[in-house]
């Protein structure tokens, strides 16, 4: 009888379609935002974390001058979601900080925010454990501050694509 295998680990995951870039400043993670929006068509769902202050809002505000919508991408004290409408014939951004959203996709549904959501492009900071079920295909951008010897302005950002829409999708052009 042959000698059992080593017992060889469960691929956790599918390879992920994932990069990782550094950003130096607001203005690249603008940059960055701009260049994601070139990906981007209606129907898409893209999560943003990272901790307070990390640069989500400022990435989506890059996000809606690519896809060149109306309105300038804030974040609001007291508005969940925003909607900003394309200038030309693109989909309009959902723009939702979940922050002080804790009941899920219900609570958001609950928002009544008159657009078709597979017309739209979204953008969800803080949506982890909430908005996943909307669509298995999703963008997942992750923002960390750098540590050590680096500026205040050094950001980590990892970029994967998840589900079958990002497979062909070279995400490496973000980096360019
Ligand atoms: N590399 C960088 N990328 C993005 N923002 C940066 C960077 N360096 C410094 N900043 C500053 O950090 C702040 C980021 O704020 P922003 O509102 O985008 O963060 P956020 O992740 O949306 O925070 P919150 O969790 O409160 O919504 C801004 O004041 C911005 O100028
Ligand atoms: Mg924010």
């Amino acid at each position: 009888m042959e000698a059992a295998a080593p017992h060889t680990p469960a691929e956790p995951t599918p390879p992920a379609n994932s990069v990782e870039l550094t950003v130096t400043s607001p203005e690249q993670m603008r940059e960055l935002g701009r260049r994601l929006a070139k990906l981007l068509r209606a129907g898409d769902l893209v999560l943003l974390s990272g901790e307070l202050g990390a640069g989500k809002t400022t990435l989506t505000r890059g996000l809606g001058e690519g896809l060149g919508v109306r309105g300038a991408v804030t974040s609001p004290t007291f508005v969940i979601a925003r909607v900003h409408p394309s200038l030309g014939d693109g989909p309009p951004l959902v723009h939702v900080d979940a922050y002080r959203l804790s009941g899920g996709l219900d609570e958001m549904e609950d928002l009544d925010l008159d657009v078709s959501l597979p017309e739209s492009v979204i953008v969800v900071e803080w949506g982890e454990g909430k908005v996943e079920e909307l669509t298995e295909d999703r963008l997942q951008v992750v923002i960390h501050r750098a540590v050590g010897d680096t500026s205040d302005e050094v950001r980590r950002v990892t970029v994967t694509g998840l589900g079958t829409r990002w497979t062909a999708t070279d995400l490496t052009v973000l980096s360019a």
